[in-house]
């Protein structure tokens, strides 16, 4: 297997905090910057790749799309070496709520972990969880495509209200002191209905409203996580630039 791409696994112990929303997103957010972006769908529900086929359907050739490979678990390694063949800068992997073992294989695959919670106890409680199946991992298997020991997760709040602004940093703080095994993103997403509103259409909120509060939260989440990531400028938007300067 080859590791040239980058891998983001979005995982978690509970349904609807906005795993898909966030794949989706972020991956749209990659294609935006250029980047070959392909989102593997790991859930049954195939949410992800519901979304490409209403995507597909709108006939918008100028929509930057992602590819989505909606697979069984036994064959992630296999979807992930397709992307990769496909010159994949960016895979995402798209996991379901509630289905530790296939968090976990995601986890296996990945460079960066993300843990999408909504601002609520019963949410927050499943962060230790979370950590703990981060932590066993299948070494051998991370080994056999150099990763380290075990991927570096973040939690990320989602659906937080869109005028708590003073109250957002507190809340971040308190989940630090609670819940202290995954590091909070200090960027959050804010309940905003374009999040749904999009999906349904087979948008991501970057094509829906490009200027709008949602692309904003997404741009700098995206940016939060490239920044953390080895993921340099794709070779044929550094091509692009230079062509321009000359
Ligand atoms: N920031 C947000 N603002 C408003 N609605 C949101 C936001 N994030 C997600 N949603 C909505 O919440 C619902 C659940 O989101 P999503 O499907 O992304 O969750 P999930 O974690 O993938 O769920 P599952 O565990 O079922 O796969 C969807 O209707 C989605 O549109
Ligand atoms: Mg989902």
């Amino acid at each position: 297997m080859s590791q040239s791409s980058h891998i983001i696994a979005v995982i978690g112990q509970k349904g609807g905090p906005g795993k898909t929303t966030l794949a989706i997103n972020l991956a749209s957010a990659a294609t935006e910057q250029g980047f070959v972006s392909v989102i593997i769908d790991l859930d049954p529900q195939a949410t992800a790749a519901n979304w490409k086929d209403r995507r597909d359907q709108l006939k918008e050739p100028a929509l930057q799309t992602p590819a989505v490979i909606s697979t069984a678990p036994g064959r992630l390694r296999q979807a992930i070496e397709t992307a990769e063949q496909n010159a994949a800068d960016c895979i995402i992997i798209d996991s379901p709520g509630k289905a530790d073992n296939l968090a976990m294989l995601a986890a296996t695959y990945a460079d960066l972990v993300l843990v999408p919670v909504e601002p609520r106890m019963s949410n927050l409680e499943t962060i230790e969880g979370v950590h703990t199946l981060i932590q066993a991992v299948d070494i051998k298997q991370r080994s056999e495509r150099s990763r380290s020991q075990n991927p570096t997760a973040f939690v990320v709040l989602n659906k937080l209200h869109p005028s708590a602004t003073t109250q957002v940093d507190s809340i971040k703080r308190m989940i630090a002191d609670v819940f202290p095994q995954i590091p909070v993103c200090p960027h959050h997403l804010s309940q905003l209905d374009i999040f749904g509103t999009s999906q349904d259409i087979g948008k991501s909120v970057l094509d829906d409203q490009p200027k709008g509060r949602a692309a904003e939260e997404i741009r700098q989440l995206y940016k939060f996580i490239i920044d953390r990531t080895a993921l340099e400028k794709p070779h044929h938007v550094q091509n692009r630039k230079s062509a321009k300067r000359a």
